[in-house]
């Protein structure tokens, strides 16, 4: 009994054996399927998703709106991020940047007593809702040369609510846009 116990035991081995060394010859013989991970590899792909993102980034926001309706306060909080380089109350001193009591409505450079850049001098214009938003957004793409050394606020709702807010920065504060 053992014997054939035995027997089974090897033709079991030997079939296994078999088995494996057929599976090593053909893997030898047909390769890796690694030429289907190449050709979906080369798939120009969907691109779809890329594209979608970029418009979607690109899309115009209707500002007026937004500040018209924006929360003042919110405004406020994110003066901090100005407040290392402006003052924002009536009379307050400039620093590395003017002081903006009244610059909502006034004149481009709307200080005497600040050294602007040409690149601000030269704006002329007045710093409505609308030159302010495109100025906050990216200050050195709207005034190339700017002293402001400030990235800009990319989010719409946060630069609404900071315009809304530094536009009661005034004695008499423009009108909201309607
Ligand atoms: C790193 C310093 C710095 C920061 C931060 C900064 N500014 Fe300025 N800002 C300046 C300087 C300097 C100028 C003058 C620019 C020039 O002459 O080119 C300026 C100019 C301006 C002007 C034009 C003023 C005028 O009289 O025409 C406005 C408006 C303004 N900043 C608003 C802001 C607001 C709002 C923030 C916060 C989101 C901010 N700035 C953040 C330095 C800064």
């Amino acid at each position: 009994m053992s014997l054939e116990a035995n027997k089974i035991a090897a033709a079991v081995l030997v079939g296994g054996l078999l088995t494996l060394s057929v599976g090593i010859a053909s893997h030898m013989i047909y390769g890796t399927p690694s030429g289907s991970s190449i050709a979906e590899a080369g798939e120009p792909g969907e691109g779809a998703g890329a594209a979608g993102a970029t418009q979607e980034a690109a899309a115009p926001v209707d500002m007026m709106p937004l500040i018209a309706s924006a929360d003042p306060a919110a405004g406020e909080k994110a003066f901090a991020k100005c407040k290392a380089c402006h003052t924002s109350e009536s009379g307050g001193p400039n620093r590395v940047g003017p002081n903006l009591w009244n610059v909502v409505g006034g004149h481009s450079a709307h200080l005497d007593n600040f050294a602007y850049s040409d690149a601000i001098k030269g704006l002329n214009i007045t710093w409505d809702f609308d030159h302010l938003d495109k100025f906050l957004e990216n200050p050195k793409g709207y005034a190339p040369g700017t002293k402001m050394t400030f990235a800009g606020i990319k989010k719409p709702e946060e630069r609404a609510a900071l315009i809304r807010w530094l536009r009661d920065q005034a004695d008499s504060p423009i009108a909201l846009p309607q």
